[in-house]
């Protein structure tokens, strides 16, 4: 069970026809050590150990932030970027980890739509960093741009207006160039937004009680229990561990009733594929920036870095005992590796239900709204290796560079191509408000629990998706880049540039205090 450190290689070897190179060849370093001023040194330091047995530490459930202070339009948070230690494999060292407040992953910020949200995020870290809110359509000011930095010892506001539709967002850190070493020690944290057609939904709701959030990441460890940063072939981290919520392939004690988990994929590199040990399928509800119009029934999904999906499970039908097993099966790796487990552990009435129909809204836009016949111009993209580095249209990030300038309000079509086997990159784009549609993939629907608004879509080998939204609300320059944060640091990120419109009245901008 569970990974080990031949079979990643052969997780690269036929994922990526021999990209991962020999071990002492790969560049491996002490996650403490990694950024050295863009340099990141390639001693070569422990064999990372082997998986840990699953399932002996409970599920944690990061904390919700309290604010530290709320007015009639706003609640105000701080959070302090800083090196603290974790206990994270059992029975090794607690693990050196960069994280928000001090913990991986960071506080929960729960937000509702309309209500302003202020972050002074303080930084105590020896890095500059630069903190985005994934998700969130905020001025360019507020977006964690990768240039605008947070030096050490400083300080800095974000605000968020949360025009954005209910869903799952998460914070973490955009410094250009460090995002990947960074995200991998920790700086990651979720960012719940509610809003009033949620609300009146009968689906489960409770934070932490029967809506559960998943980060689920794969990491390295040492035998001391620290991480290791190992970049395999140029293409970034593989781990052979999954952490759900910072803690190695948990378990979870359950009721006999419907469950709501809201899964991100943190990882640097690695794309997984979920299913469930028995067989069952999973209730899609959520995709990255609400949910869904209607649920989809699916018995596996595959997950990139920085997606998120929303499903139900119904743990009603099992007997107390029972025993279901979360599981990574992605294409080549052979036997599905368990990722956490679901123990029933007790009877208890079910009060929730899911709709046919979650959100007509969301239908509206995606079937009236977002349809080829309103874009007004097509863009194409292609996602590729280019003079060892990776690459958008053969061009690497350039602060001065602005490759696309819609007019605020405009529909456009992105065509995003993956021309390669080999490597796969989830393509995120800022600022849009509810995100996009994925009109096509492989010239084919998408599949069915991505027929949601996103916005990060999954190239995978060789798949090209075309993908439709309306950039805005905000003018100015907003990024775009693969999410595999190894690939957006060297260096597969743009940016594009909002114009101002003479026609498209923006949604209602509060002002902010
Ligand atoms: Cu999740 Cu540009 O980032
Ligand atoms: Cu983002
Ligand atoms: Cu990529």
């Amino acid at each position: 069970m569970g990974f080990n450190r031949r079979e990643l290689l052969k997780l690269g070897a036929l994922a990526g026809g021999g990209l991962l190179l020999p071990v002492g060849l790969a560049q491996r370093t002490w996650a403490k050590d990694i950024y050295e001023g863009g340099n990141f040194p390639q001693d070569p330091i422990a064999e990372p150990i082997d998986p840990p047995p699953p399932f002996q530490v409970k599920l944690p459930i990061p904390p919700v932030l309290q604010p530290t202070r709320r007015d009639a339009t706003t609640d105000y948070y701080t959070i302090v970027q800083q090196e603290a230690n974790q206990q994270i494999i059992p029975g090794l060292p607690p693990t050196r980890i960069w994280g928000y407040n001090g913990i991986y992953p960071g506080p929960t910020i729960i937000a509702q739509k309309n209500r302003l949200v202020n972050v002074s995020q303080v930084n105590r870290l020896p890095d500059p960093v630069s903190t985005h809110l994934h998700g969130q359509s905020t001025l360019h000011t507020y977006d964690g741009y990768p240039v605008d930095l947070i030096q050490p010892g400083q300080s800095q506001i974000y605000k968020y207006p949360n025009l954005n539709l209910a869903t799952t967002m998460w914070y973490h850190d955009h410094a250009l160039h460090m995002t990947s070493t960074h995200l991998y020690r920790g700086l990651t944290g979720l960012y719940i937004l509610r809003d009033e057609v949620e609300a009146q939904l009968p689906i489960p709701k409770t934070y932490g009680v029967d809506d559960i959030p998943l980060v689920i990441a794969d990491r390295l460890f040492a035998p001391d229990g620290q991480l290791i940063y190992e970049v395999q072939g140029n293409q970034g981290v593989a781990g052979n561990i999954f952490l759900v919520n910072g803690a190695p392939m948990p378990r979870m004690e359950v009721g006999t009733k419907k469950y709501r988990f809201r899964v991100l994929n943190g990882s640097d590199l690695l794309a997984h594929h979920y299913r469930l040990s028995t067989g069952d399928p999973f209730i899609m509800i959520g995709t990255d920036t609400a949910l869904m119009p209607r649920p989809q029934t699916v018995e596996s999904f595959r997950i990139g870095a920085a997606e998120r999906y929303e499903f139900i499970i119904d743990f009603s039908k099992y007997p107390v005992g029972t025993q279901v097993v979360l599981q990574n099966i992605w294409d080549d790796i052979g036997d599905p590796t368990p990722i956490m487990r679901f123990d029933v552990v007790r009877q208890e009435a079910d009060t929730t239900t899911i709709p046919s129909v979650l959100r007509p809204d969301v239908q509206r836009i995606m079937e009236q709204e977002f349809i080829p016949a309103n874009a007004v111009r097509t863009r194409k993209f292609e996602w590729g290796r280019r003079n060892g580095l990776w690459a958008i249209n053969g061009l690497v990030w350039d602060t001065q560079r602005v490759d696309a300038t819609p007019t605020n309000g405009d529909i456009e079509i992105w065509e995003l191509y993956n021309k390669a086997g080999g490597w796969w990159h989830p393509i995120h784009i800022h600022l849009i408000i509810n995100g996009f549609k994925i009109l096509d993939r492989n010239g084919k629907p998408p599949f069915p629990y991505e027929r949601g608004l996103k916005d990060t879509a999954f190239i995978g080998q060789n798949e090209h998706v075309r993908v439709i939204g309306r950039w805005a609300p905000y003018t100015g320059r907003f990024v775009f880049h693969c999410h595999n944060a190894y690939h957006e640091d060297h260096d597969m990120m743009s940016q594009f540039e909002v114009i101002p419109s003479r026609t498209f009245t923006p949604p209602t901008v509060p002002n902010f205090p």
